[in-house]
């Protein structure tokens, strides 16, 4: 359980950085979920895009919309008493232009709640990054593999495995951070190059298949907890089996129902 609740502000992270304090992140989708991670003292309440992924059923992040987003953002709000929550911003939400990346962070602060934004990508958002931090809005970045760019990509493959494009990395990692984010994701990239960003920048790295030597890790709740059904990515550690458990529970209660054990005989009145 946390030690203090006390809640979590975006400027608490650099200092966070500073005293070497790992930063711990989940992702939560739902109201009950954010109120069990919270207690678990658990420092960002991330409300990723992989929601379309692992509580929707699609095959990508991209069908995600906005309207899901602030949906999403705002039950994960309401369950959240010392986490910050951030929100992803879904695919096209800022990258087409910066009044559209504006309009729609906007949404995910005062409809869904959120604390910050999350915004995939390097050199291309650096305009909507500046104008959100400008207006008051905080940015987590997010580099290495992004899901939303899958088709351009050719799949959910590690990224900056080749020298140019780890200093391409590294160099966008230093653009978001004097365009004013205050964390960075780095997902599926190899643990020296997410050293060596880490050890670039003064903002903190939050890894996701990222290896050990990031400011602070993230993993997708649903798959740390054993309640994914697919295939989870190999970095994955599984703390808990809740599919099974679900399974073993629902199994137990269809039976009982079957067999009119459930609900019990009722009383004869006295
Ligand atoms: O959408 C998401 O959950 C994410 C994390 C995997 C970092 O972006």
């Amino acid at each position: 359980m946390a030690d203090t609740m006390k809640r979590i502000r975006v400027p608490d992270f650099k200092e966070r950085k500073q005293r070497g304090e790992p930063i711990v992140v989940l992702t939560a989708y739902d109201f009950p979920m954010a109120q069990i991670l919270d207690r678990a003292g658990v420092d960002i309440l991330l409300v990723g895009d992989s929601l379309g992924m692992v509580v929707l059923g699609y095959q990508t992040t991209l069908p995600v919309t906005m309207d899901a987003m602030v949906h999403h953002t705002a039950a994960v709000s309401r369950g959240a008493s010392r986490a910050l929550v951030v929100a992803d911003m879904p695919f096209l939400a800022g990258q087409v232009s910066v009044a559209e990346a504006v309009a729609s962070a906007g949404r995910l602060i005062r409809e869904g709640g959120a604390a910050a934004v999350k915004l995939e990508g390097g050199a291309p958002v650096l305009d909507a990054v500046r104008r959100l931090v400008d207006i008051g809005i905080p940015v987590m970045g997010h580099l290495g593999l992004l899901p939303q760019s899958v088709h351009q990509v050719g799949g959910y493959r590690q990224q900056a495995r080749q020298p140019e494009e780890a200093v391409r990395l590294i160099d966008e990692a230093r653009l978001l951070e004097e365009a004013g984010a205050f964390s960075i994701v780095l997902e599926s990239i190899p643990a020296e190059v997410a050293r060596s960003v880490t050890a670039a920048i003064a903002i903190p790295t939050i890894g996701i298949g990222a290896g050990p030597y990031c400011d602070g890790q993230v993993l997708v709740t649903y798959d740390m907890l054993g309640l994914s059904q697919g295939p989870v990515p190999p970095f994955v550690k599984r703390y808990a089996d809740l599919g099974g458990a679900i399974l073993q529970a629902a199994t137990e209660y269809a039976g009982d129902v079957r067999e009119r054990r459930f609900p019990a005989p009722a009383k004869e009145p006295e």
